[in-house]
């Protein structure tokens, strides 16, 4: 078995942020913080800014997204998983034992109050998945289980604060519970991503349905 335990920390409240702020924020791929700091709008300058100021570190790769979503849609692909272990390059699934690095992320969301991160908290032990397995598949009822079981407690990401957590905290993103836009940060320390930062604007995103007919 796999021991993992599954923590966050709160930062500070972020400054308040309308839905044009949302509409109007340039979003970043694969970006180093210089880059960022550069090229984004308030919500990204911001949340950058409050992050150098409570954590002093400056290896930070950025990600963001803006997006309107309707009731039942999710800005990611849902499915309890962790962010950034490495992967191995021989079934690319992530490696838990002697990882080659250990990544630390903080992320925020700004915007209409539709669609917060869910999280897993505490600690549990997991199946080691055989060579063959999609690591996250079999853990994602693993997490539902334990948090029915009362062993893990679901958390629901608040809006407007950084949230800090590390690659063994579980989360997965959630359905929308309604139209709106929302914006989305994360930024992620002591990876092997800053050595191949290629600082991209986005200007296109997807977002993931699980009924499409059901939109109109
Ligand atoms: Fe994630």
């Amino acid at each position: 078995m796999y021991k993992f335990t599954s923590n966050i920390t709160l930062g500070k409240p972020l400054r308040s942020a309308t839905t044009d702020d949302v509409k109007n924020e340039p979003m970043f791929f694969n970006s180093n913080l210089e880059f960022a700091l550069k090229n984004g709008g308030t919500l990204t300058k911001n949340f950058l800014t409050a992050l150098i100021k409570e954590t002093k570190r400056l290896d930070w790769i950025i990600d963001s997204k803006s997006v309107m979503l309707m009731k039942g849609w999710y800005p990611c692909i849902p499915g309890f998983h962790h962010d950034d272990v490495p992967r191995s390059t021989e079934n690319g699934q992530p490696i838990y034992k002697n990882p080659p690095y250990r990544s630390v992320h903080a992320m925020a969301i700004q915007g209409d109050p539709i669609c917060c991160t869910e999280f897993a908290l505490g600690t549990g032990s997991f199946t080691v998945p055989s060579k063959n397995d999609i690591a996250y598949k079999v853990w994602h009822p693993e997490v539902v289980e334990k948090i029915e079981s009362g062993e893990l407690v679901s958390f629901s990401a608040p809006m407007e604060r950084i949230i800090y957590f590390d690659d063994r905290s579980w989360h997965q993103g959630v359905p929308s519970t309604g139209p709106g836009w929302r914006w989305f940060i994360r930024a992620s320390a002591g990876t092997d991503r800053i050595l191949t930062a290629t600082n991209e604007i986005r200007n296109q995103v997807q977002v993931y349905l699980e009924n499409p007919m059901e939109g109109w």
